[in-house]
């Protein structure tokens, strides 16, 4: 993919970028990973989620990364892994703006289903899936471990095309 698909403006008039994730930008995109998540990934897992099969993007905001997404692609469907936002950039729009764009790109590929799996207690990006339609599929109970004991799990899907 060429290294700039697509530019646009965000609701603060930035100049941001989608292009693919690619190895150089791995400890860039880590540091986001780290910043961003309360369990996040470790450094070996989330090395090791790259290459052929996947479809992992990141979105610049004035030429620096602001967010990532890890998308696996297996025939007609796709699972996304993970997607964050830098603290520093969150609530601009620009999870919505990534997802749209995976979501865009996978149509143009065929895939009919996106799934991804988070947290009962993410209701910011529960709310953002719901609001690009995804639906629940199913839950998986004391899937995570959590602050206190575990949690459960939501499965959710978007039909595409
Ligand atoms: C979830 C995440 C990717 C959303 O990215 P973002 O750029 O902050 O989200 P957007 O600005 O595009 O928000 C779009 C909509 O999602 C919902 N939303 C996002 N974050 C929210 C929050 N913290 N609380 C409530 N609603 C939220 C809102 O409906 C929002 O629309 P609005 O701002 O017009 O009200 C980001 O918060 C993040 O990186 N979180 C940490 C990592 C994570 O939890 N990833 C997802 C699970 S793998």
């Amino acid at each position: 993919m060429a290294r700039q698909d697509r530019r646009y403006g965000d609701k603060f008039a930035n100049m941001n970028t989608i292009s693919s994730l690619s190895p150089a930008d791995l400890s860039a995109a880590y540091a986001i990973e780290q910043r961003s998540h309360a369990f996040p990934w470790s450094e070996k897992t989330f090395a090791s989620n790259q290459g052929d099969r996947y479809f992992n993007l990141r979105l610049d905001v004035d030429g620096k990364i602001a967010a990532f997404a890890v998308t696996q692609v297996v025939l007609d469907e796709a699972t996304l892994f993970n997607i964050a936002v830098d603290p520093a950039y969150q609530r601009r729009g620009l999870g919505r703006a990534l997802l749209e764009h995976i979501i865009s790109e996978l149509e143009k590929r065929g895939v009919l289903t996106l799934w991804l799996e988070v947290r009962a207690s993410n209701r910011g990006a529960i709310a953002l899936y719901e609001s690009l339609g995804f639906s629940e599929a199913t839950i998986r109970r004391n899937y995570y471990p959590a602050k206190e004991g575990r949690e459960d799990a939501i499965i959710m899907a978007l039909p595409l095309g």
